[in-house]
């Protein structure tokens, strides 16, 4: 079987040595511009339109992610640009859940027991014991239950804060009191009611683009927080701006934007109240990654089912 490897900015020979090492019977080359000889599978991240040209035999394509925007994107702007019958096939997990909880319930800490505040303190040498957040009501809302919202709302309830959830199929997670239906319904309203801290978890797709917006905000609890760890293109940034400056906001923590690396001109930069990360909540493992595909790789090869294939038309 033949495997072509893309990953931009990156030495692709560890990973071709780790897939070679789990397939042994595989060729596998790193894509190269121009490349057209034939493929079974391709391995990629945020790959050019011109890797898929003329590629009738590619039976899967494995994403080196959770998130398959940036494949959709250029099947929505270019139809036609994944092969029809080939699967695209995104990461479950594969080590990148245990980071986002401790991502999530490190921000969780930090404004429960106002760390940010005493940050803030420091800059200005000043000496003030303030109350914690009363831990009973600093509701935490994890917008989307999938592979990673569920495991970051079980580790943020084990903080002892109440934890809701909301996707769009009914769930049942012990502990987490959990809501479903479309983002502009009556039950997503009743789980942002009141949430001290909003999570956002959801996939990138055309229904989710710019859901933190300041009507969502607007239904939180005043001066609550939010964590942005899923895409920029969910959050209307001059609607954060405006909510942090009104109080309808206290503070938000980024880990993703609409335009990465964040411009230095951007003003997110220059605001106390956003804590900015580079895109590293939950990094991919090389390792986990490796074993993950190889081992869909090989079941395929079978003739076997996979889990983690993504529906194009619901977008993840
Ligand atoms: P997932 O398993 O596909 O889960 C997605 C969840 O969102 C599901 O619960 C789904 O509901 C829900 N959902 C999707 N569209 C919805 C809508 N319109 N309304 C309500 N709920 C909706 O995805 P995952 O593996 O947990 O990953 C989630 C996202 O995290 C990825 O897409 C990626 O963008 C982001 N991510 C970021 C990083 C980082 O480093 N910052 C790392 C990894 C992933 P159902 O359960 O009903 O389908
Ligand atoms: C990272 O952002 C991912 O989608 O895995």
């Amino acid at each position: 079987m033949k495997i072509l490897f893309w990953l931009p900015q990156s030495d692709a020979s560890a990973w071709l040595q780790g897939l070679s090492r789990a397939l042994p019977a595989a060729e596998l080359r790193a894509w190269q511009p121009g490349d057209t000889a034939p493929a079974d599978y391709a391995v990629v991240w945020h790959p050019p339109r011109e890797l898929f040209a003329a590629r009738p035999g590619l039976k899967a394509v494995f994403n080196l992610g959770a998130g398959v925007d940036a494949i959709l994107a250029l099947e929505r702007e270019h139809p036609g640009t994944l092969p029809q019958d080939a699967l695209l096939v995104r990461l479950e997990d594969s080590g990148m859940a245990p980071q986002m909880a401790e991502y999530v319930q490190h921000a969780v800490l930090r404004y429960l027991r106002r760390f940010d505040d005493y940050t803030q303190q420091q800059t200005r040498g000043e000496w003030h014991v303030l109350a914690p957040h009363p831990r009973e009501t600093f509701t935490v809302g994890v917008l989307g239950l999938g592979v990673l919202g569920a495991q970051v709302a079980h580790a943020v309830a084990a903080l002892g804060v109440p934890v809701r959830g909301f996707s769009r199929s009914a769930k049942h997670l012990d502990g987490i009191e959990t809501f479903s239906g479309e983002l502009h319904g009556a039950q997503f309203d009743a789980f942002l009611d009141d949430v001290k801290l909003l999570v956002n978890l959801l996939p990138a797709t055309p229904d989710t683009e710019n859901v933190l917006n300041a009507r969502t905000f607007g239904k939180l609890a005043r001066g609550a927080y939010v964590v942005n760890v899923a895409r920029g293109t969910h959050l209307n940034e001059q609607d954060l701006l405006d909510a942090l400056t009104n109080g309808t906001l206290a503070a938000a923590t980024l880990d993703v934007f609409r335009t990465e690396p964040l411009p230095h001109d951007h003003p997110f930069w220059q605001e106390p109240r956003i804590t900015i990360t580079p895109h590293s909540s939950a990094l991919t493992l090389r390792d986990e990654a490796i074993s993950q595909i190889a081992d869909k790789i090989e079941a395929l090869a079978r003739g076997e089912t996979v889990s983690g294939v993504v529906h194009a038309a619901r977008g993840y």
